[in-house]
This record gives structure tokens, C-alpha cells and sequence, in this order.
């Protein structure tokens, strides 16, 4: 068999009066009259209502929920992990072109059948507009589905290569043993898609626990996997309280991996966890983790000003700054900044519209929810006692949602609080470096922050341009030329960072796969 060619989802515009424009209209419309949803566990394809009720609220709507969940509680936990790994032996023994054909099929539904639903799901839920829904909970996920086959595909052709005469060598590529962990973000739908996704294709079970603020996608993603054709058992779908949830699935003795996206603090922690319980485990459990980010963008003198601003403002403020790539610290050289830097980047944060994400006109919608409006507030305010000017925006309105006006920050201080540590949320902080200490920029940039996501240089001198990619070669797994730090694309930009910000292990790449295979090399002689 040959797998069909794997192409990136073509992204659909939604102009005025478009056929997408009405779909989506149709699927909001349609959700907004239905809501509240109830979502239960799904342990071993069966609904388990626990009654132990949550629910997940609408960041720009404290009047209404989205959906009422049931949580996990212990026994549907201790469920979901006997029934992964009772579901295990069939699903890795399925031949990989069927397994192949389930995740392609569910491609295609995320990217025709639901995909309004998806988005609309995305953007009442997680607070996002129409062009961030559409690049994620249609694009991203229909493409890590899609092209998750591509690379497997080409990982289980990566074989030896050499035989000496009268014997064969080749490499077999099992699963783990034991059950995957996935423990999925609130702020991509896809990434709800991905870290469950990209294990079980390889033939592992999986236990999953999407963020409780992204519940309602999330389940969406699952019956679309079930749809499509997944076999019971393959993934448990496990929405529930983050810590008794996550402490009891790591104790188990056949935890294989943990999948995650999340906090640094909280990677952290379970890392800690597995550590602690390791003489109890079969193995050694692959820890593949995507965490914070202080993401930069460094302005040359050289650069171009109208793209470099164009660029710094769809990097610090797309989706309120809640991607782990968000730009949130800029350095510009004086000469840039007061020569039409400043000025422009002024007037274009000034332009974007704060309201409720569903209104086709909003840029910038909610923040996803208390915690993070009052982190995000309390920044600001950090800012201003330390003597940061506040050039745009600075405060917010929680009284409907919770809106954070876009902020633009400028710091003397390249170390205080907002230079250093992660906001995630529209929160700019910028600092004006000397012309002639462009050297000891690169050094601030790089060792600023504990973090190393993404970052971005903005240059039209291409020996400036090289020097400066040299120099801050290991202060992001991301780095755009001339582009914003954000938008990395499943199949063109491999994602991810060291550091504190992960294990490096490139979703949407060959990459991820190999570390929820554990290869055996088997000689033979004839
Ligand atoms: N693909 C997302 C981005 O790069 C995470 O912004």
C-alpha cells in the first residue's frame, strides 16, 4: 500500500457573504441556542457519568457555560487505565494501514463535517476568533492527523540497511509497553488532537486528560475519533481535577509516557512525581513535555520597520498572547524605535478591537478565564510599580468576560519582571537598546529568561542577520527570519524548545513519534 499524499489543509477566508462565512455563522448560532452541553467520560467507548458535576465556563460570557462535564473520579480513572491497556493488544496487532485510514478518515471530518462545529466549540469556549479557530481546530489538527501518517510511515521504513550474507537484520517498531499519558492544553484545540493522537497511531493506548477549559472541543475531537472508526478502548477520555487525576495515573505501575502540554511549573512537578515513582514502574517512562515561553523579537536597524511592526503586532497579540509562541519581549535598536518604530506600533495596537470573540470584527477576544485575567492584571501592575511606561493599553473589563486591553510596556530595565517572566496574555514589554550595544543585546536575549520557545530576528542585512541567529542559536527551537514568532505549521516548521520549555521533541515532525516507540532489532539467519 501507498498512503495518499499528505498536503496541508487549505485555509478558507471567510469573507463576507462566503459559503464558510454562513457555515460558521450556522454552527455558532446552532451552539449558542443549545448550550449548555453535558459531556461525560468516556471510559472503554461507554459514557461514565460519575455525577461529580463541573463545568466550563465562556471567557466572554459569565452568565452562560459552554458545557457541564462529568469529572473523573478514582474508579472511572482506574477504568480508563485497565481498559487501555485491556484495548492494547488489538489495536497495536491492527495492520498500520488501517490504523492509517482511521486517522486520515478523521481528518477529513475535522476538516469538512465538523469542522463549524470545531470552531464554534473553539471560539465560545477558548475564547478565539474566526482566523485563530480556523488555523487551529481546523488546519493544525486536520494536518498533525494527516501528516502524523506521513511520518509514521516513513519512521517504519527507516530500517538497518545493511545484511551481512546469509542473514537479515531489520527494526520493528513496538509501542511502549504499558499506556500513554496525555495531559492536553487549553489554548490549541489541535494540540487536544495531538497529544493523544500521535501515540495511539503508532499503536499505543492512551489515557487522556484535555484541559478542563477546552472540555467541549475536546470531546468533540474524541467522537470524531470514534466516527471515524478508533476501537473502544484506544482512548479514555478522562476530563477531571488536574491534580487527583494526574497523581493517580502516574503512580500506576504500567504508566509508559506522560504527553503533555502545559506550565513549566506543573511539567515540572510531574516530572518530580515520576521520579518518586520510579522503582515502581516496568520501565523508564518517555517524558515528552511542550511548556512556557518568553518568546523575543529582535529588531536590527536594518530592518524593515512597516513588516517588522506589521509582524511584532500579530506576534504579541494573536489570541490575546495565550500561544506558547507569543511574542512578549522586543528588543529595537534606538534608531528603529524613534524613527517610525515606535509611532507606527502605537498606532496599529490602538486599531485591534477588544469584544467578544464570535463578533467577526473583534481581534482580541477574552483571556481564558480568573486566574489568568488576574495574573495578567497583577503584571501590568508589576510593571508600572517598577517604573515600566505603559505606551498602550493597561488595564482590562472583567465585568462581562474577561478582556484585557492589548499592552505595550516600555522598560529601561531589560531584566524587570515583564522582560523576564511568562504572562501569557496580551502583554507587550519592550525594550530600546543603544545602537552601539548591539552585541550586548544579543547576551540580554539570551540569557534573560530561563525559557528558549521561539523567537524572531528582523533584519535586512544578511550578515547581521546570520550573526545574530549564530549568537542566539540556543534561545529558541523556533526561529523565524524577518516573520513573527508565532504560527508554526505541522510538515514546514517542526515545533518546540528546550530549555525550560520542554523536551524539544517537534510536534508536527518525524520526531515525536520515535519517542512513543520503544524498536526491536531482530537478526535472522537464513
Ligand atoms: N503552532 C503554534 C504556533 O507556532 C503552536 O504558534
Amino acid at each position: 500500500f501507498k498512503i495518499p499524499e499528505i498536503l496541508n489543509e487549505p485555509m478558507k477566508g471567510y469573507a463576507p457573504g462566503s459559503a464558510e462565512r454562513k457555515g460558521l455563522q450556522d454552527a455558532l448560532a446552532q451552539m449558542e441556542q443549545d448550550l449548555p452541553f453535558e459531556v461525560p467520560c468516556i471510559v472503554n467507548g461507554k459514557e461514565v457519568r460519575t455525577g461529580k458535576l463541573a463545568k466550563q465556563p465562556m471567557p466572554w460570557d459569565h452568565a452562560n457555560h459552554l458545557c457541564t462535564y462529568h469529572e473523573a473520579d478514582p474508579q472511572t480513572v482506574t477504568s480508563a487505565i485497565e481498559g487501555a491497556l485491556a484495548a492494547k493488544a488489538d489495536w497495536e496487532s491492527l495492520p498500520w494501514n488501517d490504523r492509517a485510514a482511521i486517522f486520515l478518515k478523521a481528518a477529513d471530518l475535522v476538516s469538512g463535517k465538523y469542522r463549524y462545529k470545531l470552531m464554534a466549540a473553539t471560539i465560545l469556549g477558548q475564547g478565539k476568533n474566526t482566523w485563530q479557530a480556523e488555523i487551529d481546530a481546523a488546519a493544525e489538527l486536520a494536518d498533525f492527523l494527516r501528516f502524523g501518517v506521513k511520518y509514521v510511515e516513513e519512521l517504519y521504513s527507516i530500517q538497518p540497511g545493511k545484511n551481512a550474507p546469509g542473514n537479515w537484520n531489520r527494526l520493528e517498531y513496538r509501542p511502549l509497553e504499558g499506556f500513554v499519558f496525555a495531559v492536553s492544553p487549553f489554548n490549541f484545540t489541535a494540540i487536544g488532537g495531538n497529544l493523544p493522537g500521535a501515540p495511539a497511531l503508532v499503536g499505543n493506548t492512551v489515557v487522556w486528560k484535555p484541559s478542563p477549559a477546552a472540555t467541549y472541543s475536546n470531546y468533540i475531537i474524541y467522537k470524531i475519533f470514534e466516527e471515524a472508526g478508533l476501537p473502544a478502548g484506544v482512548l479514555q477520555f478522562i476530563p477531571g481535577p488536574p491534580a487527583e487525576v494526574v497523581g493517580q495515573v502516574i503512580a500506576h505501575p504500567d504508566f509508559a509516557a506522560l504527553h503533555f502540554t502545559g506550565s513549566t511549573f506543573i511539567f515540572k512537578k510531574l516530572w518530580k512525581d515520576i521520579a518518586a515513582n520510579l522503582d515502581n514502574y516496568k520501565g523508564y517512562p518517555r517524558i515528552v513535555g511542550e511548556t512556557g515561553g518568553k518568546n523575543f523579537h529582535l529588531i536590527h536597524p536594518s530592518a524593515e520597520i512597516k513588516n517588522a511592526v506589521l509582524q511584532t503586532v500579530r506576534g504579541a497579540f494573536e489570541y490575546q498572547g495565550q500561544k506558547c509562541s507569543a511574542l512578549s519581549r522586543l528588543y529595537v535598536a534606538a534608531s528603529t524605535w524613534n524613527n517610525g518604530f515606535k509611532d507606527l506600533l502605537l498606532t496599529e495596537v490602538a486599531k485591534l478591537k477588544v469584544g467578544p470573540p464570535q463578533d467577526w470584527t473583534n481581534f482580541i477576544g477574552p483571556v481564558i478565564g480568573r486566574p489568568a485575567y488576574d495574573k495578567i492584571i497583577s503584571y501590568i501592575e508589576k510593571a508600572k510599580a517598577a517604573g515600566g511606561e505603559i505606551l498602550v493599553g493597561g488595564s482590562g473589563d472583567d465585568s462581562k468576560g474577561y478582556y484585557v486591553q492589548p499592552t505595550v510596556i516600555l522598560s529601561k530595565d531589560p531584566k524587570s519582571v515583564t522582560m523576564v517572566e511568562e504572562i501569557f496574555g496580551p502583554v507587550l514589554t519592550v525594550f530600546v537598546y543603544d545602537d552601539n550595544n548591539y552585541e550586548q543585546t544579543l547576551e540580554l536575549i539570551d540569557t534573560t529568561t530561563a525559557y528558549a520557545l521561539t523567537g524572531a530576528i528582523f533584519a535586512s542585512d544578511r550578515k547581521a542577520l546570520i550573526h545574530a541567529s549564530n549568537k542566539l542559536r540556543n534561545s529558541a527551537g523556533n526561529v523565524y527570519y524577518n516573520e513573527k514568532c508565532t504560527g508554526a505549521v505541522v510538515g514546514q516548521q517542526p515545533f518546540g524548545g528546550a530549555r525550560a520549555s520542554g523536551t524539544n521533541d517537534k510536534a508536527g515532525s518525524m520526531a515525536i513519534f520515535y519517542r512513543f516507540v520503544s524498536a526491536r532489532s531482530i537478526k535472522e539467519n537464513f
